[in-house]
């Protein structure tokens, strides 16, 4: 996706991905992730989700990529807060107690400038991005976090049905991008149409919401 869709869906308030409450599947399985749950987290194409609070108050460092300033200063202001601002070499970094978000394109954050990354949650990012750009994606916050365990939020259904965002990532389309670097653990994968009125009127019969643990791959014995 070019940077001017996202940049549309904000300034039009086309952001039905955008929930009132942390992701229940977040508050169900993030303490799978063990000590590094309550490390530093990094959340990809954060948006403005109020999971980054509930992370912080899990007691994480949370920092997030985010390419719309309008996404990162309603974050803040949303939530009362007011953060210190500085630039980054592709963007503006802002900063509150215990929460760090990088305003600009995630595929131009290095790892001197994100730091040390204990964990990642990635929710409506991977399938946020069509195929080609997804596999790049995936590459680059491996390498950003240093292979560090992931909590992942994927979405299936038929892709004939309806074109993306988000886009139809299945199980074996996960196994391809992350077998490599990961142990993968389905903790849930439940039918969620009933629920997606939006996925309904866009042509939806079936929808699949998966939440995946990427852990450290086992030593080879
Ligand atoms: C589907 S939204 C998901 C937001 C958030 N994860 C959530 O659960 O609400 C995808 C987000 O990725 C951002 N985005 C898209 N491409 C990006 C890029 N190259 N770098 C940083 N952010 C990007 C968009 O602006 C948008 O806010």
């Amino acid at each position: 996706m070019e940077p001017d869709f996202w940049h549309d869906k904000w300034n039009k308030n086309e952001i039905g991905f955008h929930l009132s409450r942390a992701h229940p599947l977040l508050t169900c399985h993030w303490n799978r992730l063990g000590p590094a749950s309550s490390g530093r987290v990094f959340v990809p194409l954060c948006g403005k989700t109020l999971d980054i609070h509930y992370l912080r108050d899990q007691g994480a460092d949370v920092v997030g990529a985010e390419l719309s300033e309008h996404a990162v200063l309603a974050f803040f202001e949303e939530a009362g807060l007011e953060p210190r601002v500085s630039d980054w070499h592709a963007g503006k970094r802002f900063c509150t107690e215990g929460i760090t978000l990088f305003q600009g394109d995630i595929f131009a954050l290095d790892r001197s400038t994100l730091g040390t990354i204990d964990a990642v949650y990635d929710r409506a990012a991977a399938i946020a991005l069509p195929p080609a750009l997804r596999q790049q994606y995936v590459r680059h916050v491996i390498e950003l976090t240093g292979s560090s365990p992931q909590l992942l939020i994927t979405l299936s259904y038929d892709q004939s049905l309806m074109p993306g965002p988000p886009f139809s990532v299945d199980a074996e389309n996960v196994k391809e991008l992350y077998s490599q670097h990961y142990r993968l653990n389905c903790l849930s994968s439940e039918e969620i149409i009933e629920n997606e009125v939006r996925f309904r009127e866009r042509g939806l019969t079936t929808l699949t919401e998966r939440c995946w643990h990427l852990g450290p791959t086992l030593p080879a014995t």
